[in-house]
């Protein structure tokens, strides 16, 4: 009798796999955990500033008022009050609100909904690391816009536009981007919104910072500038990330699609912390003082850092930020690369992430991004005189094997 032919397993790289291949950000959220390593590295906000206790007490009543609903399945647009919650704090309009797994899985929804294999995404480059995968993961080709002290070049993508390059979605953080913590514009925002409606592009507005501006006034959102405009917010930056609540916001049909997706990705996000959420976002006037707070921590913080990065390396480059998390630093020593300087800060005991992690082709590679939300003024202190040393030892070592 003939024996059936064994299947052979098939190996997990698939297209999917490959294309998620790289540096991502839980290598920069392990990178300097534990061993002494005050870490700059991940994106994170601080921890002891998470509002346990309006959380714990939410958390008591829904379960005590309506356990049957708050640990049951539900739609997945999300839960109606927080989506409309969502529209009214953001100043959304109209859009339809679908509530998502963190403002990381609104970004790749959206993409998986608009782009096909091949279609060209425009991102900030350099830009945040995990809006470059989700491009790569649905297989668009990306084109890097650059961006300098006023955000996004809007006038680079314009040249683009002209020469015909057909722009599915333009990626951008308005406001403190990340890795840049630059913030666009008022006149750039005007023009990007109007390029959309020209050229027939929707602009991806992933803002999950602005709430954290401790100097200037807040600009108004893309999102009130075009309906070509999805708007990506999150929980976050302003609750905590653990709860993983984010949110997109666009017209009625784009969100009927992406909650398609949604529904065969991951049914819905979690009932429990949508319902927590609310609870705690509708408390009166609760989120406006936990804001309030985290920008007085944020702002110390911020000081503490540009503070000790001049008094200990003279030769680092960066703009002082208004707001965020982050300080994007260039060596002016172009030799120092910053992959290579990270080894030798790791052994100092203080750890960032590289410039070319932030990038969408190569390059930025004598570039750091410093995250201050996580650390005490005394830590930033510290990380910032460790990386002053490691930078001059990298120097030193540089030079002697140019000259070996
Ligand atoms: C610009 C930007 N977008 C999106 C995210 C993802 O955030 P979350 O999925 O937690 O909302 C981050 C996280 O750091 C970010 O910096």
């Amino acid at each position: 009798m003939a024996v059936p032919a064994q299947r052979a397993a098939k190996e997990p790289s698939s297209r999917a796999a490959n294309r998620a291949q790289s540096i991502g950000i839980s290598d920069l959220l392990r990178l300097g955990q534990g061993n002494g390593v005050i870490s700059l590295a991940g994106g994170v906000p601080a921890s002891e500033a998470f509002p346990v206790a309006a959380l714990a007490e939410a958390a008591e009543t829904i379960l005590a008022t309506d356990p049957g609903r708050v640990l049951q399945y539900s739609v997945a647009e999300g839960y109606e009050p927080l989506r409309a919650w969502c529209a009214d704090w953001w100043s959304l309009g109209d859009r339809a609100v679908v509530v998502t797994a963190g403002s990381q899985q609104a970004i790749e929804l959206v993409l998986r909904s608009v782009v096909d294999e091949g279609d060209l995404v425009a991102i900030t480059d350099p830009g945040y690391l995990g809006a470059i995968q989700a491009a790569r993961l649905v297989g668009a080709r990306m084109v890097g816009v650059p961006s300098d002290a006023d955000g996004l070049c809007v006038d680079v993508l314009e040249d683009l536009l002209r020469k015909g390059s057909r722009v599915v979605a333009a990626y951008v953080v308005p406001n403190f981007d990340n890795p840049t913590g630059a913030t666009l514009s008022l006149e750039r925002r005007y023009a990007l919104a109007a390029l959309a409606e020209t050229y027939g592009f929707i602009v991806l507005e992933d803002d999950p910072y602005s709430e954290l501006r401790w100097r200037g006034d807040n600009l108004p959102s893309l999102a009130t500038m075009s309906d070509r405009v999805v708007a990506v917010r999150s929980t976050s930056k302003i609750l905590a990330p653990g709860l993983r609540v984010g949110f997109l916001a666009a017209d009625a049909k784009l969100a009927a699609a992406v909650a398609r997706v949604k529904q065969i990705v991951d049914v819905h996000t979690s009932t429990f912390t949508q319902q927590l959420c609310f609870e705690v976002v509708t408390r009166p006037a609760f989120l406006r003082g936990h804001v309030a707070n985290l920008v007085a921590l944020y702002g110390t913080r911020a000081t503490a850092l540009v503070d000790a990065l001049r008094a200990n390396l003279g030769n680092l480059s960066f703009h002082e930020p208004d707001g965020g998390m982050f300080v994007w630093g260039q060596l002016d020593d172009g030799d120092v690369s910053s992959n290579e300087l990270l080894s030798v800060a790791m052994a100092e005991g203080v750890a960032f992430a590289p410039g070319p992690a932030f990038s969408v082709e190569a390059g930025h590679d004598n570039f750091l991004r410093l995250s201050f939300a996580a650390a005490a003024p005394e830590q930033l202190a510290d990380a910032a005189a460790r990386l002053g040393r490691a930078v001059r030892l990298s120097a030193i070592s540089e030079r002697v094997s140019y000259r070996v």
